[in-house]
């Protein structure tokens, strides 16, 4: 075993920074924001990135990986990608999706489960034109997910879009936004003594119930 999980094991680690009360907020997205400012604001390094997990609907099989948070509407998260990449198939097959922010700093997380669509091919023009040449590149050379026969193929591939988008570059068709649309978030903050505080809200009938659960 790694000397390192090992001392990581043994490591007991406490938090203490802060605490979390019902009185904490009524809309769940207003709290959201309220903590991602203060993730932006304090040391977190990546305050946007979240791990996205689908479920293949074939054999519902679970699959996470971290994508950017990109937009934060009112009552819809987004994030961009490749749509026929190994999560937009599991998407297509099953639109359940949750989401996770982890702000060690902060000593919280949030979880989110909700059902995600594609944003309209607008707004993904409109970010994708908002993105610099070489992003743009990014995305049409990549078969996102897909066997890749070597790191020259994709290199060979950037060299040739080169070529074929001298000036402006559409959006491909392949590629664009979704839309996270949440039925249920919950709060973790870390606590002394693994006494952390869990509030969770719930979607009944478009309002929001919240409480508390166990640590
Ligand atoms: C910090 C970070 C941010 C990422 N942001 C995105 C993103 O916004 N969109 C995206 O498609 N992939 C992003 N990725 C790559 C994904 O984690 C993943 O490798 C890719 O989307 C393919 O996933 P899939 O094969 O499950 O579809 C990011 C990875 C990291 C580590």
């Amino acid at each position: 075993m790694s000397k390192h999980i090992e001392r990581l094991r043994d490591e007991h680690k406490d938090f203490d920074l802060n605490a979390l009360d019902e009185s904490f907020a009524n809309d769940p997205f207003k709290a959201f924001q309220e903590w991602f400012d203060e993730a932006c604001s304090s040391k977190e390094a990546e305050p946007n990135a979240f791990s996205l997990c689908s479920a293949n609907a074939e054999n519902n099989q679970p699959s996470s990986r971290i994508v950017y948070l990109k937009e934060l509407r009112s009552k819809e998260f987004v994030f961009y990608t490749n749509y026929q990449s190994e999560k937009s198939d599991d998407i297509n097959g099953n639109p359940r999706v949750s989401m996770l922010f982890f702000w060690p700093g902060l000593q919280r997380q949030i979880r989110i489960q909700g059902i995600v669509t594609k944003i309209s091919p607008e707004e993904s023009d409109r970010y994708f034109n908002s993105r610099p040449r070489s992003s743009q590149l990014g995305a049409w050379a990549s078969d996102q997910s897909r066997p890749l026969k070597s790191r020259e193929t994709l290199e060979q591939k950037i060299a040739d879009l080169e070529k074929r988008f001298p000036e402006n570059i559409d959006r491909p068709e392949f590629w664009g936004g979704y839309g996270v649309a949440p039925f249920k978030f919950e709060f973790w903050q870390g606590r002394p003594s693994r006494l952390h505080d869990r509030i969770v809200f719930e979607k009944e009938e478009n309002l929001w119930a919240s409480h508390r659960i166990n640590p």
